[in-house]
């Protein structure tokens, strides 16, 4: 690690400048309305098919498995359903906003047509109460995605969703497939994010039920973790026989909780990372930050086995059952050992098809900064200003440099592409460790404005994003 970062420092001086050059000529910026973003949708083809979906964003009593909640979801559940599509096909979904103030979807992961990529003011209109919206773009890429709204604390309610998008050249290899998705859970429980913001704000909250100020694993401290909106004293169980190989495809749509997953008894092969195929490598554990999705496969023993989504750094854990056979269940309270090995790290994690190497044509190096003091999260010093963008033209290789100079991890995102990580596999959402710097590199085939953020709720609502925008090559 400390000959990449000593190499990745090396290369900024001169990096700097083509980052200057780009910012001095001023070219105009090709915004979501500009007919190439119609065009590059035109030449991603498609299947064809169409799949229509209604989305109706309400609020609403939502039972976690026990505690009983006012929240806001997507047609009164939480997750939301789960749409599910093949590559190539065209996803509808319209979006009924009856919420009572603006709202929008946003397609995490996908590279899809710049003016659908639901962030308000910078790819659409809002979308305000009574009014309603409709996406309608490709899905280009197989793998496993998920949407949630764009706008305030949002998501840090019951507003998300797994979106899986099936390759047609599946191989299979197995029998039976689960979606897990991981939540971090606050909203109703007596208070709202909207108050867990204030109260960060104020400078960590002390006087709030709920808050935990600074601990290693974030910033806020919550009192239920979810799989699949249950808490872990009312568990689902998957249910399969022994012997069969099950893919598990994980989301973490937790706001401010990194989660270690582990299936007690039980090695993971790990296939995908944010969609994108890897070399199968086994894991006893994972370590999934906010955003991020992991595809595995696992060979299932006979018996009850406990899947534990560990809330990493706090207390409490997600949790489920997997029964291939009888047997008493295991109780929410258990920590099988495989939760205290070593998680698979990026490096180990090597793309399948890798992106060609080739010589960056254009650097950002995008410092992260700022701190719990006063709650104030940026990028390059600035809190939310998205008038300094990271420009690119398409066709150039990109290479972002992400230095962390903050003393917390953050899980960047980059809307619109999925990079190469160096030294690690493909990604659209990467955690940078504290202290630490992250380079990836993506082929500009996108054009539009792309936010990129930390997805960490709170940290984004408090500053840390910026854009990525394509300028006209002329
Ligand atoms: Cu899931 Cu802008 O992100
Ligand atoms: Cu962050």
């Amino acid at each position: 690690m400390s000959r990449f970062t000593r190499r990745a420092f090396l290369g900024t001086t001169a990096l700097a400048v083509t980052g200057l050059a780009a910012c001095s000529t001023e070219n105009p910026l090709i915004l979501p309305t500009d007919p190439l973003v119609g065009r590059t949708e035109t030449a991603r083809g498609g299947t064809g098919r169409v799949r229509s979906a209604t989305l109706t964003a309400i609020t609403g009593q939502v039972d976690l498995g026990g505690p009983v909640v006012d929240t806001w979801t997507y047609d009164g559940v939480a997750p939301g359903r789960e749409i599910r599509v093949t590559a190539g096909d065209l996803i509808e979904a319209r979006l009924v906003n009856r919420l009572p103030v603006e709202t929008s979807i946003h397609w995490h992961g996908l590279a899809l047509r710049n003016d659908m990529d639901g962030v308000p003011g910078l790819t659409q209109a809002r979308i305000k109460p009574g009014e309603e919206f409709t996406y309608r773009f490709v899905a280009p890429t197989p793998g496993t995605y998920w949407f949630h709204p764009h706008t305030g604390t949002q998501l840090d309610r019951g507003l998300y969703a797994p979106l899986i998008v099936e390759d047609p050249r599946e191989p299979g290899g197995y029998d039976a497939e689960w979606t897990v998705v991981l939540d971090d859970w606050i909203d109703g429980a007596g208070t709202t994010p909207d108050q867990v913001l204030a109260a960060l704000r104020r400078g960590g909250g002390h006087s709030m039920h709920g808050m935990g100020g600074r601990t290693a694993g974030g910033d806020v401290t919550y009192p239920h973790y979810l799989l699949n909106g249950r808490v872990a004293g009312a568990p689902m169980t998957f249910t399969a026989e022994p012997g069969q190989r099950v893919r598990i495809r994980f989301v973490n749509v937790g706001s401010d909780t990194a989660f270690r997953v582990a299936l007690g008894g039980h090695r993971m092969t790990v296939t995908h990372t944010d969609g994108f195929p890897v070399i199968p490598v086994d894991t006893d554990v994972l370590l999934i930050g906010m955003g991020e999705r992991y595809d595995v496969l696992i060979t299932l023993s006979d018996g009850v086995f406990p899947l534990v989504a560990q809330a990493e750094g706090k207390e409490g854990a997600a949790f489920a059952l997997a029964r291939t056979g009888t047997g008493a269940a295991p109780p929410p309270s258990i920590r099988p050992d495989e939760l205290r090995r070593r998680p698979v790290g990026y490096p180990e994690l090597k793309a399948a098809e890798p992106l060609p190497a080739r010589r960056p044509d254009v650097t950002h190096r995008l410092a992260l900064t700022g701190g719990m003091m006063d709650y104030r999260w940026g990028i390059n010093g600035r809190a939310g200003d998205h008038s300094d963008r990271s420009r690119v033209r398409s066709g150039q290789r990109v290479r972002v440099e992400f230095v962390n100079t903050t003393m917390m991890w953050h899980p960047m995102h980059v809307h619109g592409h999925t990079f190469q990580q160096e030294g690690g596999p493909r990604k659209d959402t990467v955690i940078v460790p504290a202290g630490r710097i992250v380079a990836c590199e993506f082929d500009a085939d996108n054009p539009g404005q792309w936010m990129i953020h930390c997805h960490n709720t709170y940290h984004a609502e408090a500053g840390m994003t910026t854009v990525l925008g394509y300028e006209s090559s002329s």
